[in-house]
């Protein structure tokens, strides 16, 4: 579904600030897999995503979707075949449009020209019964401006924005990290939910060790562009925080976050 051979990527090669975000890296989902991130700050986690959504162009290396080497494809040629949510609330709705006008927006995305532009009864129906699976009340605001809402109703709004497009993969990166204790379980919960049910594949960067182990059937770690630590999704169903924190220790000169660490 989703294979990475050979990607690279370094930024201000040559210079002083050169920076090897990504080195030599392959990574291979099936349909349906569900792998987590994790990695310290540096550790070329967004570039990976940013890799596959066309953010940013490769420097050598392959990805494929489904089959179509999508490293040809530009950004926007590849909003069919990806979807994504950032760690910013803000980044991934539109804060000057109302609740159904995104949820418009978003099922435009990556559509082909033509399709109606606009909120029709019928979507609106739809899109009543999709908020209410967020048991946030937002199937009730349809009208309200996106700016208005929480942080957390705003990233729960953005997963599923990004879920109903059925996209061939889904991007999170750190998307529960700006919200608080009990919103951010909230959208981990629904995460699960609507890859489950929409059988997403689905790469998720996380700092948090227990929701990279709670979510998925995959884990890999990341170090200085490279994979380090890799669970399969039999290795991942024992997997504890303490044994990721080994994991963690054998790299030299690795440094995180000790609050994410007991997340
Ligand atoms: N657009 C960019 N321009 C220049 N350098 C970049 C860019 N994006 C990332 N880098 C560099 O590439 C390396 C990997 O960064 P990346 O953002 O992928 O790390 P990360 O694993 O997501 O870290 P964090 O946990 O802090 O989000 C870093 O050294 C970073 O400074
Ligand atoms: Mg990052």
């Amino acid at each position: 579904m989703l294979s990475m051979d050979g990607v690279s990527k370094t930024f201000f090669p040559g210079s002083v600030n050169e920076r090897r975000a990504l080195v030599d890296l392959d990574l291979r989902l099936d349909t349906g897999d569900f792998v987590t991130v994790i990695g310290s700050n540096g550790a070329g986690k967004s570039t990976l995503l940013n890799a596959v959504a066309g953010r940013i162009p490769i420097d050598s290396g392959r990805i494929d979707i489904d089959g179509t080497a999508v490293n040809r494809l530009k950004e926007h040629r590849r909003a069919r075949y990806v979807g994504r949510v950032f760690q910013d609330p803000m980044a991934g709705t539109a804060p000057d449009l109302t609740i159904e006008q995104n949820l418009s927006l978003a099922l435009l995305r990556g559509r082909r020209r033509g399709l109606a532009r606009g909120v029709t009864k019928k979507r609106r129906v739809r899109f009543a019964d999709e908020l209410a699976t967020l048991e946030l009340g937002l199937e009730n605001r349809l009208k309200a401006k996106v700016g208005l809402l929480s942080g957390g109703q705003r990233q729960a709004l953005s997963l599923l924005m990004a879920g109903f497009t059925h996209p061939r993969v889904l991007l999170l990166d750190e998307h529960t990290a700006a919200l608080d204790p009990q919103r951010a379980a909230l959208v981990t919960t629904l995460t699960g939910r609507i890859v489950e049910q929409g059988g997403l594949t689905t790469v998720m960067v996380t700092h948090n060790m227990q929701q990279a182990i709670a979510l998925g059937n995959r884990l890999i770690m990341m170090h200085e562009g490279r994979i380090v630590f890799s669970a399969d999704e039999q290795t991942k169903k024992t997997l504890t925080v303490e044994a990721l924190m080994a994991e963690f220790g054998k790299i030299k000169g690795a440094t995180f976050d000790d609050r994410a660490m007991l997340g």
